[in-house]
């Protein structure tokens, strides 16, 4: 069967079709086809809901015609051969997820095709799913069922939530972040440093350079039975770091003149240094918490895997500190992480997410829910 995944929730519009073989549960990605407003975004430090539907309205039909037309094996689908359409209804933002969700229904009636409904957080996890031709090794990386029960870790922009996962289909929420996500966090802190968003994959590029014990953060939350996150404390920490080096930001707040002041003065200019070891010292402290609680909980579960996925499963520290730590308690935790085009939002992980957890709907019914989480 062949499933056309949309995801609209954020600034990435996206479409994807996946062909499926049901006896052996593969999932091969025929194309996948992104457009993303970010540019737009970069210099505002954040999305802009507006301008991201806006956008939105704007890319969705060429991404879907895109995506059909071309695949990785140069044959058309065309919408006949198209056996589901799936789409991201939640959680997002309401008019980026409008524009998602009024053409999937639309094609639904047209083509008349089932609908299946898919929350975001459950793609993600999905994309670890996902067989690309581009990286054959991976083929043998895929989750299995004999990899179960499993952790799974959403880490994205908005979301840092653990869940248990009892086979291939079943998630149970476990625990989550108190306040911000570890995205935000980096895109928060790299905002502090005058970068623009996302954050993160800057602070990992200047944290090559940086030491990463050079400046002592707080791990929040650092009780073995306590499997939320906390991120807020630690930008706060982060803020007074640098506060503390540089005495001239020392009466500014993050929020009134101290990119200003940092700008004027090419604070980070004259100390390179001290930017790589704060990025560094970030960097290290975000993947510490993530891969200890990730872990306690894999141990107290006794689970035989961890899945990670969301946009910051991009992260190469992060994917390497699992899979030492993994090395280091053998002979388990497998972990499995997406490849990186498919850590960030894309239709093709919505297509999967579909394939393991269909619950078709009647396309008159279906609505966006922007506060949807896990069930
Ligand atoms: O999953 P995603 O594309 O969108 C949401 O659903 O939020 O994740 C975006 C987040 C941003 O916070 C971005 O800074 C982070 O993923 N991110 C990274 C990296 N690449 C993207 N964080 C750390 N290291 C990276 N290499
Ligand atoms: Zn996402």
């Amino acid at each position: 069967m062949r499933i056309l995944g949309i995801e609209t929730s954020c600034d990435e519009t996206s479409a994807a079709v996946l062909e499926i073989d049901e006896k052996i549960n593969s999932l091969k990605l025929l194309s996948n086809v992104t457009a993303t407003s970010l540019n737009l975004h970069s210099k505002t430090g954040g999305i802009i809901p507006e301008i991201a539907a806006r956008e939105q309205l704007k890319y969705i039909l060429p991404v879907i015609d895109e995506a059909l037309k071309n695949t990785n094996d140069k044959k058309p689908i065309t919408n006949d051969q198209i056996d589901a359409i799936a789409v991201t209804y939640g959680p997002g933002l309401i008019g980026s997820l409008l524009v998602g969700v009024e053409t999937a229904k639309t094609l639904s009636l047209l083509w008349n095709k089932p609908l299946i409904p898919v929350n975001h957080l459950y793609g993600h996890i999905y994309a670890n799913f996902i067989k690309t031709d581009s990286s054959p090794l991976t083929l043998n990386a895929l989750p299995s069922p004999t990899d179960f029960p499993a952790i799974g870790l959403v880490v994205s922009g908005g979301h840092t939530d653990l869940v248990y996962m009892e086979n291939q289909t079943s998630i149970k929420w476990v625990a989550g972040t108190r306040d911000d996500a570890a995205g935000e966090c980096f895109d928060k802190c790299a905002r502090l440093l005058g970068y623009d968003y996302p954050g993160g994959p800057k602070i990992s590029e200047l944290a090559l350079k940086g030491n990463p014990n050079k400046f002592k953060l707080p791990h929040p939350l650092p009780e073995a039975d306590i499997y939320d996150f906390s991120f807020s404390g630690l930008k706060t920490a982060f803020f007074r770091s640098t506060q503390q080096y540089f005495p001239i930001l020392r009466n500014s707040t993050a929020k009134i003149g101290w990119q200003e002041i940092a700008i004027e003065n090419k604070l980070f200019d004259s100390d390179k240094q001290v930017l790589y070891d704060l990025c560094a010292s970030l960097q290290k402290t975000i993947v510490d918490v993530l891969v200890k609680k990730t872990f306690n909980l894999a141990f107290k579960m006794d689970v035989k895997s961890i899945i990670i996925g969301g946009g910051v499963s991009a992260n190469e520290l992060l994917i390497e500190t699992f899979k030492q730590y993994a090395i280091s308690h053998m002979p388990y935790p497998k972990i499995f992480a997406p490849q990186k085009f498919l850590s960030t939002d894309n239709g093709a992980m919505i297509a999967a997410a579909a394939y393991f957890n269909s619950k078709p709907i009647d396309p008159l019914k279906l609505e966006a829910n922007p506060e949807l989480y896990f069930d």
